[in-house]
């Protein structure tokens, strides 16, 4: 006789097209009937499109069959919604009072550090007009979906990615949406899309301290914040008002991540600091929150960004921020 863990085991196998995880940690399956030799697979099709379930019902009765079930497999399905079957363990917000000083390289660079230590890790990408992690994934395919919820796009290490950019035709068309209209995609983000058993999401915030990132910090059940900022004077000043607003949202500042901190120069064994000296400490203890990491300028993070390879980077930072992280 074959137990259910031997079964569940092999539905491990079985990859959901899309988010490219199988049933059981997308908190699909509900339970099995068994039936003499015959088992019954009830599944719950939250998001899945029908190619999924097509896909599904060729491909778990094989399955089984391969796990030593000697009967007759059947998958029943039932109609479910991502928001009762989403388990997220830790919700971090990645933010910085100013734009374009990498919140959505340490997203990025997060997602990858805690995949590596062996997490299940979703990316929300709450930038609405500016996005940017599918393109840093190599993510340009359409996102799947149903009735009932969208499907998350699996990178290849397995990050979990939703994005606007996943539900748009072509990726270089700009999003002029207003407001309102924003907040309710990222709402929508968070309870429509399937991300099933998470231990960490991350959210990358679009820039500034106004209307998105406060949605974000009050719609959604964000644990605590990353802060973001690079060595400059003026920097320093917005950080510390970013810093301010969060404490008086009453959430918890994780750590904070100085990116672009330094050049190194492998010829001079030197470190050039090309934005100037750093605030970091000064930053770290007006916050009362860690300092995670000192991220490099890094011409080859440039490179593999822009071919949407980050996954393959594999300068030390990553696990530095993974174990501060996790302290
Ligand atoms: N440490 C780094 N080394 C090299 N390039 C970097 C580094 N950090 C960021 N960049 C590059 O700088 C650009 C801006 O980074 P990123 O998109 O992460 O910033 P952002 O804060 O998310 O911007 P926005 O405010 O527009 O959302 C990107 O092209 C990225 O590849
Ligand atoms: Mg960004």
């Amino acid at each position: 006789l074959t137990t259910i863990a031997e079964i569940k085991k092999a539905l491990g196998g079985v990859l959901v097209p899309g988010p490219l995880r199988d049933i059981v940690s997308l908190n699909l399956l509900k339970d099995f009937t068994f039936s003499g030799e015959d088992v019954t697979v009830n599944i719950i099709r939250a998001a899945l499109p029908d190619n999924a379930t097509r896909w599904l019902e060729s491909k778990v009765p094989a399955a089984l069959k391969e796990a030593g079930v000697k009967g007759k497999v059947t998958l029943a399905f039932e109609d479910g919604k991502p928001a009762a079957l989403n388990k997220v363990k830790h919700t971090l917000a990645v933010m910085s009072g100013k734009g374009g000083v990498g919140k959505s390289l340490v997203s990025g660079l997060l997602a990858l550090a805690l995949v590596r230590e062996g997490f299940q890790v979703g990316i929300l990408d709450a930038d609405i007009t500016g996005p940017s992690i599918p393109k840093m994934f190599g993510l340009d395919g359409m996102a799947y979906g149903s009735e009932s919820g969208l499907l998350p796009a699996g990178t290849r290490s397995g990050i979990q990615v939703m994005s606007i950019n996943l539900l748009m035709e072509k990726t270089d068309e700009a999003v002029v949406w207003r407001g309102p209209l924003i907040a309710r995609a990222i709402t929508q983000f968070w309870e429509e899309v399937l991300w099933g058993e998470l231990d960490y999401l991350i959210v990358d915030l679009p820039p500034g301290t106004a209307d998105a990132p406060l949605t974000v910090l009050q719609s959604l059940p964000i644990e605590g914040v990353v802060m973001v900022f690079t060595p400059q004077d003026l920097t320093a000043l917005i950080v510390k008002k970013a810093i301010n607003m969060v404490r008086r949202m009453d959430k918890k500042i994780v750590g904070l991540v100085e990116n672009m901190s330094y050049l190194y120069i492998p010829e001079l064994d030197r470190r050039l600091e090309v934005f100037g000296p750093s605030h970091a400490r000064e930053l770290a203890e007006f916050a009362g929150s860690p300092l995670l990491a000192q991220i490099p300028l890094d011409p080859e993070l440039v490179k593999l960004c822009d071919r949407g390879e980050i996954e393959e980077y594999t300068g030390p930072v990553v696990a530095e921020l993974g174990r501060a992280l996790l302290k």
